[in-house]
């Protein structure tokens, strides 16, 4: 026989498992299938409005019109990446259709030597295509576009050259991190050997000359070809040489950890931890951690934000929180700033920001340019990011470019 006492302590047992959570919910997991949804609908609208238009879309101009590019543009390989992403995460033969169809546009690219973001443009395209559709014909695209890229690998300095342009003598932009990857995937894949020895001299030189002493990255670096020597460094898109640029502290964390993924070599994590370490700890990261359009602008309501180095910073680090031992504190952050870019603030209203997803991103202040406006690159990382946070969150991996076969 059970006394009263007994009888009380099992119900206050049962009364109090009932009301435990099976599980925690997560609120983001929660919200990515009506995001998709969302991207599906604006990027629906935006196919219908482009019509026969042959470019690109990359951004809005001033009366609210999509702005196309050609392909040799760095953004040409954003839309289809776009594509491939609403592909993967619906399963459409549709979606797959169109994603296809705007892959094929940069196909000349594949012998594309008029600058180093070939690695943007085509891994994001033909490496999407590859990914979720493998063909020996997006492989010798992609084995062609490496081997364009690696035309710009300067011996002499270890590194690859970014633009041909004045007043620059040999730039090297913190940017071209982003494009190693397109190397390192073609040595591994039936490219020459040395496509990776180019890829780890770059990030090498890089990560030993490209960053300030509070550990944050310069945007250009200027070198002298002959003697190796740094002429100068420039601040070109951000507020001035020694502030940092809030997009460019995000490739830098992205590109440091892809390269950490492709070499195990541990100067990349450890670099790739100190730049999303001092910007997560900024004074002027704002609560929501969307950070202004350069960490060193002032920090008030009129000071343009930037989504795009926002949704570049979430997808880096949800591949560095699977990299770095202390990873947790990284998902957690980027939990944080993809909560953000899914509320009204950031997430264009159904049939507004001319298709595109994200609003609010900045693209080169100092040139008037691209100044608060949606911005395709914006939401590539922003769906990536998604897609990486899913694959992490449910323990189902995806393939990165750099393992696809
Ligand atoms: N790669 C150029 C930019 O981030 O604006």
């Amino acid at each position: 026989m059970k006394t009263l006492v007994q009888n009380l302590l099992i119900q206050a047992v049962v009364i109090g498992l009932t009301c435990l959570p099976a599980r925690a919910a997560d609120e983001l997991l929660e919200q990515i299938p009506s995001v998709f949804q969302r991207a599906g609908s604006q990027y629906s609208g935006m196919l219908k409005k482009l019509g026969t238009n042959s470019n690109l879309p990359r951004t809005t101009q001033p009366d609210g019109s999509v702005l196309t590019v050609k392909p040799e543009d760095w953004t040409s390989g954003f839309f289809p990446g776009n594509l491939w992403f609403l592909y993967e995460y619906t399963g459409s033969p549709e979606w797959k259709e169109k994603a296809l169809a705007y892959t094929r546009k940069l196909e000349g690219i594949r012998h594309f030597k008029g600058h180093h973001d070939v690695g943007f443009m085509l891994g994001c395209s033909y490496g999407s295509a590859l990914r979720l559709d493998p063909q020996e014909e997006y492989r010798q695209v992609l084995r062609d576009g490496a081997a364009a890229l690696a035309t710009r690998f300067v011996p002499k300095l270890g590194l690859i050259r970014s633009w041909d342009y004045k007043p620059y003598s040999c730039p090297v932009i913190i940017d071209n991190m982003m494009n190693l990857e397109l190397l390192t995937w073609a040595a591994k894949n039936g490219g020459a050997p040395k496509l990776l020895e180019i890829a780890t001299s770059h990030a090498d030189h890089t990560h030993q000359q490209h960053f300030r002493p509070d550990g944050s990255a310069y945007h250009v670096v200027d070198y002298d070809p002959e003697t190796g020597w740094i002429r100068a460094y420039h601040a070109n898109q951000g507020a001035d040489v020694r502030t940092p640029w809030a997009r460019g502290q995000a490739w830098a964390i992205y590109g440091f950890t892809l390269m950490y993924r492709e070499t195990q070599k541990p100067e990349y994590l450890a670099r790739a931890k100190t730049v999303a370490d001092f910007c997560m700890a900024h004074p002027k990261l704002p609560s929501d951690k969307v950070p202004y359009w350069d960490f060193g602008a002032e920090a008030n309501d009129s000071t343009p934000r930037d989504a795009s180095a926002a949704a570049v910073m979430a997808s880096a680090l949800v591949e560095l929180s699977q990299q770095a031992e202390d990873g947790k504190k990284y998902l957690d952050f980027a939990r944080s700033q993809l909560l953000s870019l899914s509320s009204p603030a950031y997430l264009a209203a159904p049939g507004s920001n001319g298709g595109f997803l994200l609003t609010h991103s900045t693209g080169h202040l100092p040139g008037k340019s691209e100044i608060n406006v949606p911005l395709v690159y914006a939401d590539y990382y922003f769906l990536e990011a998604l897609l990486r946070y899913r694959a992490v969150a449910t323990a189902k991996p995806r393939t990165e470019l750099s393992n696809a076969r």
